[in-house]
């Protein structure tokens, strides 16, 4: 595995789990010391037993000497990261690249190699261009194996996946990774093969979908809080049509993460090369970024744009629960805005203190839900972390009257407002 981040480290301690010998390569040698010392650099829920357990029987390793790990594989899985770029709306494929030339100074016998790693399609033959460059093609071949866990989920993801998909020109290969993925495919996973561009595009068209999804019901949110209508209902009520399905069909905070901006914009870009305009993507995009600024204002508004000195305090800043992931979080804008314009922010957060928000002043770090809360004007639930399913309200405004703004709907709006609260939440 090169790239021991999210994908990779999940990846390879779940490949060697089922009996694969694996090395997790990292150009970052920090990661790798930790995970040589027994730590995990990353919030994964379950991953560190398998971590543990597969680095004592030898199975799993961790190196960052890429190239012996090279020599030593069959397999070559390439998991490093494909932010936006500069541009902010195309893949910066500069990793994948520089990985592919390392690949391509180290081949000493017949490889596979798996790109992992979110890449436009076209990427598989670009790789394969560099390569051949140094290595006749008889000693390699360039297959797409596009990665569908959830953070968060991302164990249970590899274990039991919807679907495995492999995308190959070559039929020989394809029955590689089947054998590879063959105790999940027993286990009922499905195995899907197409050409290698096929399998591109299935990855970022799945990602772009499951978006437009998220947009396409928090827009219904909007609409049903003029109107008096329960977006939950709505949610309930039209993903019982099979032909729709009921997940991701839960409104809240714009859409974040270290994929779903990434992904749609650089699908874009990718619609643009080829003149091809999807513009329902580009849609979405837009309508995420409004929906930024749109809760931000409904901030403002439940504070009657009275913002200096206020109290506020927010529950979960990543961008979604079991995970410590920050990356394109609406946290990210929401709290340094409410900070600019004077407000007083305490946080709390299961994964701790962050260090995005250590040049504000005015937002401080609890390690304790209540303490972060008391005496705040306002109490944001940002994050669905169970941990705030069941909160003691009571506790949480013994001395101020506090208002309530659930952005992910955990609680009942009717027993909230029996209860007396001042309670806002989405689309309800
Ligand atoms: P990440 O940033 O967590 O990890 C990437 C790792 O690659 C880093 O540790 C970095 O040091 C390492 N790296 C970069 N260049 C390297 C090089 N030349 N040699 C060795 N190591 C190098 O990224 P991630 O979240 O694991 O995502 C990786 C890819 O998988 C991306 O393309 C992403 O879109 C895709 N993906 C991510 C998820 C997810 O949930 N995070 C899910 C599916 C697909
Ligand atoms: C997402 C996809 O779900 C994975 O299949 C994919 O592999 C991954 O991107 C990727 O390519 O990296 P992830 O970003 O971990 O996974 O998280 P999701 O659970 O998809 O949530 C993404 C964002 O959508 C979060 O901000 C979340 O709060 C939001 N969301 C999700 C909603 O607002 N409503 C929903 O109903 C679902």
């Amino acid at each position: 595995m090169i790239g021991t981040g999210y994908v990779g480290l999940v990846t390879g301690a779940c490949f060697a789990d089922l009996g694969n010998s694996v090395v997790c390569v990292d150009k970052n040698d920090e990661k790798i010391a930790m995970l040589n010392n027994g730590e995990v650099p990353i919030f994964e829920p379950g991953l560190e037993e398998i971590v543990k357990k597969n680095s004592l029987s030898g199975r799993l390793k961790f190196s960052s000497n890429i190239s012996a790990s090279i020599k030593k594989s069959d397999f070559i899985f390439i998991c490093v990261g494909t932010p936006s770029s500069k541009n902010k709306r195309s893949a910066n494929l500069k990793y994948v690249f520089q990985v592919s030339k390392d690949i391509s100074r180290n081949i000493n016998k017949f490889k596979i190699i798996v790109t992992k790693s979110t890449v436009p399609v076209t990427t598989g033959d670009k790789i394969e261009k560099i390569i051949s460059k140094r290595k006749s093609k008889k000693y390699f071949e360039v297959i797409s194996n596009p990665e569908f866990l959830r953070e968060g989920e991302a164990i249970r993801d590899f274990r039991f996946p919807d679907r495995i998909v492999i995308g190959s020109n070559n039929n020989k290969i394809t029955r590689r990774m089947r054998n590879l993925y063959e105790p999940l495919i027993k286990k009922g996973a499905h195995f899907f093969s197409t050409n290698r561009r096929g399998a591109e595009v299935i990855k970022y068209a799945s990602n772009a979908f499951l978006a437009t999804k998220i947009s396409y019901i928090n827009e219904i949110a909007n609409l049903c809080e003029k109107i008096d209508v329960n977006v939950e209902d709505v949610s309930l009520g039209i993903g019982l049509d099979q032909r729709i399905g009921s997940r991701f069909l839960r409104a809240g905070p714009a859409y974040g993460g270290s994929c779903f901006p990434k992904d749609t914009k650089a699908l874009t870009v990718t619609g643009d090369l080829f003149k091809s305009n999807l513009s329902i993507i580009k849609s979405v995009i837009k309508s995420n970024e409004k929906r930024r600024k749109l809760l931000t204002l409904r901030v403002q508004k439940i504070l009657s744009n009275k913002i200096k000195n206020k109290k506020i305090a927010f529950l979960g800043v990543t961008f979604k629960p079991n995970t410590d992931d920050m990356r394109q979080s609406s946290s990210l804008s929401m709290i340094p805005f409410l900070a600019k314009k004077g407000a007083k922010i305490n946080y709390y957060d299961p994964t701790g203190q962050k260090k995005e928000f250590e040049k504000f002043k005015s937002v401080t770090f609890f390690n304790d839900v209540y303490k972060a809360c008391k005496g705040n004007d306002l109490v944001i639930i940002h994050t669905e972390w169970e941990e705030f399913k069941a909160l003691d309200f009571k506790k949480l405004s013994k001395r101020k009257k506090i208002k309530i703004f659930d952005m992910r709907n955990l609680y009942s709006e009717k027993s909230m407002k029996k209860s007396g609260f001042e309670y806002y939440s989405i689309g309800r």
